[in-house]
């Protein structure tokens, strides 16, 4: 048992959801349960359920049967910040920041931490939170993979998996139509779902937002593969890449989200301007939030069970304001500044990159 002053801690997950989040939950709750005897509180759907004073008691029985389920029991909001909240006063639309509403929440509740399971615009958040005296440990998850200082994020490995298998599906009849099939993919402005799949899927060509791509030399690729070597070919374009000198496709513009800009459209823009140039018949499809369904894979189920073991113990510990973070088999404690609002993407010496260049996978550069 504990000798912390830590009696109850409060979970929430916060921005958009993706497989292994009920694993963090399920992890976070075992944990602070069996191992230091503190009670566990969820915050539904993110940082508003924060704001409305929603808590939901968590414990072994309830949350039975949780771990392998995709989503998030606790639900989750990518649009929500009480540190920006819509009002509208005589007919106009202004932003008021709100959070001394949440503290209060968590005082009369009788909170005494909070692990966020986020990602960067989330632990953004608890970071600002924890600047304003909440004592928060964050959890990183993203099926983008772009949080900020871990090189593994939870989501990741199973909207890989999942993108691995609808490449394999896709290969077969691209195959049988000796067609050009584009596929886009989530990430967000970076491109490691892209990537990874596009290794792990056999892709021909893979475009990443890291890397600006030029048409006509990916044309030149798919042209001189079709007479040498194969006559179908696989492109792989993350979400956020765009043209040398051109600029990202922009799906929709959500003005209330801290994040404003959704991405999406680009493989339906690459798959029309290849078909043109290579002259060969090209189809494009889009995966969307399939990646981000279904159940967690096992990497990522692992990577939950450790970052919720390892978020209790910062908390029990008093290492606030810090993020458990994967780093080199390691789960390691890091700054909450590093991950808040910040972003990591491919480096051009990348292995996993220089694996893809080794075995001939064009990038359109
Ligand atoms: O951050 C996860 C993610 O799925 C991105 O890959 C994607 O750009 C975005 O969220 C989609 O957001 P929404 O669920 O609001 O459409």
């Amino acid at each position: 048992m504990s000798k912390s002053t830590i009696r109850k801690i409060a979970i929430l997950t916060g921005g958009g959801d993706c497989p292994g989040l009920n694993a963090a939950i399920r992890s976070v709750v075992q944990t602070a349960i069996l191992e230091y005897g503190i009670q566990v509180v969820g915050v539904p759907d993110g940082f508003k359920g924060l704001l409305e004073n929603k808590f939901v008691p968590l414990d072994l029985m309830n949350t039975t049967g949780i771990f392998a389920k995709g989503g998030t029991i606790l639900g989750s909001s990518n649009v929500d910040t009480p540190f920006s909240v819509p009002v509208v006063k005589g007919g106009e639309k202004t932003y008021e920041d709100r959070s001394d509403e949440v503290i209060e929440h968590l005082k009369r509740e009788r909170v005494d931490a909070m692990i966020v399971v986020g990602g960067d615009g989330t632990q953004a958040m608890s970071h600002a939170m924890a600047q304003k005296g909440v004592k928060v440990v964050g959890i990183p998850k993203t099926i983008d993979n772009d949080l900020n200082g871990t090189e593994f994020t939870i989501g990741f490995f199973t909207a890989v998996a999942t993108a691995v298998d609808a490449l394999d599906k896709l290969h077969t009849t691209a195959e049988s139509h000796h067609r050009i099939m584009v596929v886009e993919l989530m990430g967000r402005n970076a491109g490691w779902i892209a990537l990874f799949a596009g290794l792990g899927g056999d892709a021909d060509v893979i475009l990443i937002p890291e890397i600006d791509y030029q048409l006509d030399k990916v044309a030149a690729f798919l042209n001189d593969l079709h007479h040498t070597r194969k006559r179908y070919s696989i492109v792989v374009v993350a979400e956020g890449a765009k043209p040398l000198g051109g600029d990202v496709t922009v799906s929709k513009v959500i003005e209330d989200s801290p994040e404003k800009i959704r991405l999406g459209g680009i493989g339906q823009r690459v798959a029309h301007d290849l078909e043109k140039l290579t002259g060969r018949e090209t189809r494009a499809i889009t995966l969307g939030h399939l990646l981000r369904g279904g159940p967690p894979e096992g990497f990522d189920r692992i990577l939950a069970s450790r970052f919720g073991v390892a978020a209790v113990k910062a908390v029990v510990e008093g290492k606030y304001d810090t993020m458990v973070a994967y780093r080199n088999d390691n789960v390691e404690l890091v700054p909450l500044e590093t991950g808040a609002g910040k972003n990591r993407f491919i480096s051009t010496d990348s292995p996993f990159l220089l694996a893809a260049r080794k075995r001939g996978i064009n990038f359109g550069d």
